[in-house]
């Protein structure tokens, strides 16, 4: 992976409170294999044609101006990345940008036994996968689709590949995720694997959410501590991640918690964000975007490409607000901005 020392030093991206963004999420397409109903509808999904994503070529040359200005995180995401043909390329490319340390992806898993080892030869850091149950028909329920099966031999062949630290994300969901809490942290025990819980948020398609489906952080670990046994809070490494981190008591397995309902992290957030049809957002909820795709195909230069990134930045706001009677709902869902 390419050093630190080839980037010339510009200005960070740190906005009117004072966060530095260094962690870039890009969505590389909308589309995806199965429906979860808390990311897409059910039917009649809108996919953008072809033509409006951005190529690999503009992706990487966006990431490589981001770099620039401090980002060395990037997370690959959807829909569901493995749909788009070829992205071991784009990893591969992403990996020799100057700057960049950390490669991760978040997918469903589904197509992941077949490109584990294609992913980890082209540099792919780490993985996040998507596992909210353990039951089929649950499966089915939530994503309205089969594919369990899969999704296990995925996890499990990214294991073999040599993939480490390896997190599960199940989202939770009042009346669905309950009886899933503790087979899922013995799952992970059992494993060697991470497992996270994430509070559902207003990001379903069918703009059904409502407060009383959210299971809070705090109520899954006392599942987990009654079901499995204690669990004790770990250090925090990076102040900026979104998971509080535990371990239980016996050493064996680890559970992170992402509250952004309960308890909102957006303080030490530096995350921005680029849709698969190259517009920077500068949060999940933003109901502002800045259209990168025009600059880049319109022959713009790095320095119109860094002002547009530094705009978004600068109007950034304090947090989402999901528990304000402002709040107000993006238009765009899941699918269409990028977990
Ligand atoms: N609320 C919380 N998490 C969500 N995800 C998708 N939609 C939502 C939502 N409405 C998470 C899933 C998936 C990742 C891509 O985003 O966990 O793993
Ligand atoms: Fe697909 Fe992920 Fe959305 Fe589920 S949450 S529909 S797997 S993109």
């Amino acid at each position: 992976m390419a050093t630190i020392e080839h980037i010339s030093c510009l200005q960070p991206l740190v906005d009117t409170f004072g966060r530095v963004h260094s962690n870039l999420r890009v969505s590389v397409t909308d589309r995806c294999n199965i429906r979860c109903f808390y990311c897409m509808p059910a039917e009649n999904v809108h996919f953008k044609p072809r033509h409006e994503l951005l190529s690999f070529e503009e992706i990487e040359r966006f990431v490589r101006v981001a770099a620039q200005l401090g980002v060395d995180k990037i997370r690959l995401t959807g829909g569901e990345p493995l749909v788009r043909h070829g992205l071991p390329d784009l990893v591969r490319k992403l990996a020799q940008v100057p700057g960049i340390r950390d490669i991760a992806m978040t997918t469903n898993g589904i197509l992941l036994a077949e490109q584990a080892q294609a992913l980890k030869d082209a540099g792919l850091g780490r993985l996040n996968i998507s596992l909210d149950t353990l039951e089929p028909d649950t499966f089915f329920r939530i994503s309205r689709r089969e594919g369990l099966a899969q999704v296990l031999e995925g996890i499990f062949a990214a294991q073999r590949v040599g993939f480490r630290k390896i997190r599960l994300n199940a989202v939770a969901i009042r009346g669905i995720t309950e009886p899933e809490i503790v087979p899922l942290g013995q799952f992970a025990r059992r494993h060697g694997l991470e497992m996270r819980f994430i509070e559902f948020m207003p990001l379903d398609a069918e703009a059904n959410w409502d407060d009383q489906q959210v299971i809070t952080g705090e109520q899954i670990r006392a599942t987990l501590t009654e079901g499995i046994g204690p669990l004790n809070p770990l250090p925090v490494e990076d102040p900026s991640q979104p998971a509080t981190d535990y371990e239980f008591a016996d050493g064996l397995g680890r559970i992170g918690f992402i509250n952004p309902v309960s308890q909102p992290f957006c303080h030490h957030c530096n995350r921005l964000r680029l849709t698969a049809e190259g517009q920077v957002r500068n949060c999940l909820f933003s109901i502002e975007e800045w259209d990168a795709r025009r600059l880049l195909r319109g022959g713009a230069s790095d320095e119109d490409l860094t002002a547009l990134i530094r705009a978004s930045i600068g109007a950034k706001k304090a947090g989402h607000g999901i528990n304000s009677d402002q709040f107000v709902k993006p238009d765009r869902a899941m699918y269409q901005i990028g977990g």
